[in-house]
């Protein structure tokens, strides 16, 4: 496998939710050439077994190797969770997930210890957040809930107004914010679309932390540690894959990336064995 700083960064999730951390990653790296695989056509991961998430996670990496791409970027909270040490064995480069970095961040965060995450069933189901925080420090009491209506509102646009607002009450007031937590994780990549909300629900004592950022700042690293980065801006270009017919990609992943997706091309993924 042949590649370089030229080389584009590949960044797969399950559909137009990893936009919100390709957003980030074209913040925090502009000079980056990306290569964006959406899996539309089996998307939500959320809602469907580590087994399954892990082998569609395999074939998404496999497409974007023939990209040529000098990093791997799991966007996708879910396959995050459940298919990064398979990702890892696979893979001849470098492999960077979500919630090591989200768990970090959130780690530096807290003041009092008290932390909640926000997920997908999937992913809170896994654990993957809460042992990730207890890798970075001892101590921390963490809650966890899964919050799957999310998905569906911000990929309809409802990311504002009564309806969020009571989907977001429902989820967090009973439980999760009754135990004094001051940091909230947006452990998906839908959620950041709905900060605002959520952000009012949980009230001004509690900081919320976007993985999505976490990860760029990660990926930027391991580049630089490998004498990988982009410095020419002349090549840089950005490319998006889709495994469904692109139109819904393109219209709703406009919001997600906050800029026009000029278009995209459908590819068939090989699943393994
Ligand atoms: N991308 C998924 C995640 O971050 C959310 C959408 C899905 O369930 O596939 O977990």
């Amino acid at each position: 496998m042949r590649f370089d700083r030229h080389s584009p960064i590949g960044v797969f999730d399950s559909g137009v939710g990893g936009l919100t951390v390709l957003k980030a990653l074209m913040e925090r790296l502009p000079l980056e050439s990306t290569v964006y695989l959406g899996d539309t056509a089996r998307v939500p991961y959320g809602t469907k077994s580590g087994e399954v998430v892990t082998k569609y996670s395999l074939a998404n990496a496999d497409a974007l190797l023939e990209y040529g791409v000098k990093v791997l970027v799991v966007a996708c909270n879910t396959a995050s969770a459940v298919a990064l040490p398979a990702l890892r064995e696979a893979l001849p480069i470098p492999v960077v997930g979500v919630i090591g970095p989200g768990a970090a961040l959130a780690a530096q965060t807290t003041k009092s210890n008290k932390l909640a995450v926000i997920g997908t069933p999937g992913t809170i189901a896994s654990g993957a957040y809460q042992q990730a925080l207890a890798a970075v420090r001892g101590g921390l009491e963490v809650h966890a809930q899964a919050c799957p209506l999310f998905v569906p509102l911000a990929e309809e646009g409802w990311t504002e107004g009564e309806v969020p607002a009571l989907v977001a009450a429902r989820y967090l007031s009973g439980g999760l914010l009754a135990e004094g937590v001051d940091t909230l994780v947006l452990g998906c990549t839908h959620y950041p679309l709905l900060a605002e909300v959520i952000q009012r629900v949980a009230g001004p004592t509690v900081t919320l932390v976007d993985s999505a950022r976490a990860a760029a700042d990660h990926v930027a690293e391991v580049l630089a540690e490998r004498d990988l980065l982009e410095r020419d801006a002349k090549t840089t270009e950005h490319h998006y894959l889709v495994t469904d017919t692109p139109a819904r990609f393109i219209e709703v992943g406009a919001r997600f990336l906050g800029k026009p997706i000029a278009g995209a091309k459908q590819i068939d993924l090989k699943l393994r064995g």
